[in-house]
């Protein structure tokens, strides 16, 4: 387990949604804003280490998204094929890890083998863990760790949170910030567990816009709010 990247910095997760309204807003079809929207992803991974996150989890496919059109589904399968392709190669030169969270088994068998790849080559990547959600329910996720642990008598929050969370061979902290993207204000069954004490940052910017400006508006929106985890601030008058 890479400890020493987890312990330190965010966690920042993102629902980049907006895509497709990006693309009607122009008049193209969606997929354009699902291609502009990978572009933008791009760019946040890249920036995400000089804002001193160290672990980025992105939600490219929930598991919902099986029920759009089969037209859309198989471009953004397409678009993920090309995206895994061009993009393994940098993100290990960048010293990032990429690992996969969500089922695999309703995936093709190459998009199987090349997300594997993608793992495995950028394994020791140590400046960020980049972590794309891709066919993820957060409620299947508890489910599925709830099946595994329910013959263990000692099971508690922690042994549930590392096996909900280890991904390609790191444990996960809860995440610190979520941005959502595309003016809405909901979860949406992402990260239902890590997001327990998160800050939430609701921006009315659609995801293909998204860029590092929007991200240190959201970053400082969570430096100025005070985290209390239930207690109470430390000045407070506690009579
Ligand atoms: C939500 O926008 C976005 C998605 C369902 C897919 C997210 C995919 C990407 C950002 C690009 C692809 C990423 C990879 C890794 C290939 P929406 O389509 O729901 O937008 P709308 O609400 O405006 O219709």
């Amino acid at each position: 387990m890479s400890s020493k990247m987890t312990q330190e910095g965010l966690h920042v997760a993102f629902i980049m949604d907006g895509n497709g309204r990006w693309a009607n807003f122009r008049n193209k079809a969606r997929y354009f804003g699902h291609r502009a929207g990978a572009e933008a992803l791009r760019h946040i991974v890249e920036v995400a280490p000089h804002h001193k996150i160290h672990t980025l989890t992105a939600y490219a496919f929930s598991s919902d998204n099986w029920g759009r059109p089969q037209k859309e589904v198989s471009t953004l399968m397409k678009l993920f094929s090309s995206y895994l392709r061009s993009e393994t190669r940098r993100l290990r030169e960048n010293d990032v890890k990429l690992s996969f969270i969500g089922r695999r088994d309703r995936f093709s068998k190459s998009i199987v083998r090349s997300m594997e790849a993608a793992e495995q080559e950028t394994y020791n990547g140590k400046l960020l863990h980049f972590r794309l959600a891709t066919d993820y329910s957060a409620r299947e996720a508890i489910l599925h760790t709830a099946e595994k642990l329910k013959a263990d008598p000692k099971i508690n929050r922690d042994n549930f949170h590392y096996l909900l969370t280890q991904s390609n061979g790191t444990v996960v902290p809860d995440v610190d910030l979520l941005v959502r993207t595309g003016g809405e204000q909901r979860l949406s069954d992402f990260l239902l567990w890590e997001c327990a004490y998160a800050e939430l940052f609701f921006t009315d910017v659609m995801w293909p816009d998204f860029r590092e400006e929007h991200l240190q508006e959201a970053l400082n929106s969570y430096y100025s709010r005070e985290r209390r985890f239930g207690r109470i601030p430390q000045n407070a008058n506690t009579g």
